[in-house]
């Protein structure tokens, strides 16, 4: 395989893939795992440098020879770096994306607030696919001041997915339910919005304080039943 040949991506990674047109000074591909999405903008050219994180040692350095093999010469400007996220150093550039999918929605939470800090004073965008918890993750977003891009409801392997493509320099507003994404006459998401009402049911009717005005959030939403 060569830097050519075009990176595999499934449903999920390739809907993330697409949503991202506009060109970075640098894309982290948090949690990176195999880095299949980070080589694919690699390969599209969208970022002057893409870094590639995850905390797995021997799965980096499988990805490093990767790298090295498919995507070397001065042509590619790529980095590898074997850490925990929430520990990442950032330096003071403008126009930078950290991408954060795969992972639930705590961690997802906690990656956010700490690229929040080391990142105070530069507004940065995030692209976020949480494996779930996406009504506590966009809370996390609207709170450290993020705006909408764009969002999107992804369906792969019978699990439905957001996609939450935010910027600091967005105005629109985060909804915690999610928005723009819903299309009232998909049946793919009026399934996923009744999977979601009924999870929130069951765990209002465990504790009615917590996550009732959850629930009517989503009884809001302009899907009926
Ligand atoms: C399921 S994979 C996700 C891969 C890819 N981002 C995707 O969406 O398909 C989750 C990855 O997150 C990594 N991970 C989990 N916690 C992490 C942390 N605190 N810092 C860096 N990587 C972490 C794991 O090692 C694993 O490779």
């Amino acid at each position: 395989m060569t830097s050519h040949t075009p990176v595999k991506l499934g449903r999920r990674l390739s809907q993330l893939n697409s949503i991202l047109e506009r060109q970075y000074s640098i894309i982290w591909d948090c949690c990176c795992d195999h880095g299949l999405l980070g080589m694919s903008l690699l390969q599209r050219k969208l970022a002057d440098k893409v870094v590639f994180v995850d905390i797995l040692s021997p799965q980096m350095a499988l990805l490093e020879k990767d790298l090295q093999r498919r995507f070397s010469g001065d042509e590619f400007n790529w980095q590898v770096m074997c850490q925990d996220v929430k520990d990442l150093e950032v330096p003071e550039v403008e126009s930078q994306l950290f991408i954060i999918a795969g992972v639930g929605g705590n961690k997802t939470i906690q990656f956010i607030n700490s690229l929040c800090t080391a990142l105070p004073a530069l507004p940065f965008d995030l692209l976020i696919c949480s494996v779930h918890g996406n009504y506590a993750v966009r809370n996390a977003l609207i709170k450290q001041g993020f705006g909408l891009k764009q969002e999107q409801i992804i369906f792969e392997n019978n699990r439905f997915y957001e996609a939450i493509y935010v910027s600091q320099n967005s105005q629109e507003p985060i909804i915690a339910t999610g928005n723009s994404m819903w299309d009232g006459l998909n049946p793919a998401h009026h399934e996923y919005w009744q999977k979601t009402l009924d999870h929130y049911r069951k765990k209002a009717s465990a504790d009615p304080a917590e996550f009732q005005s959850i629930v009517d959030d989503y009884e809001g939403l302009l899907i009926t039943d």
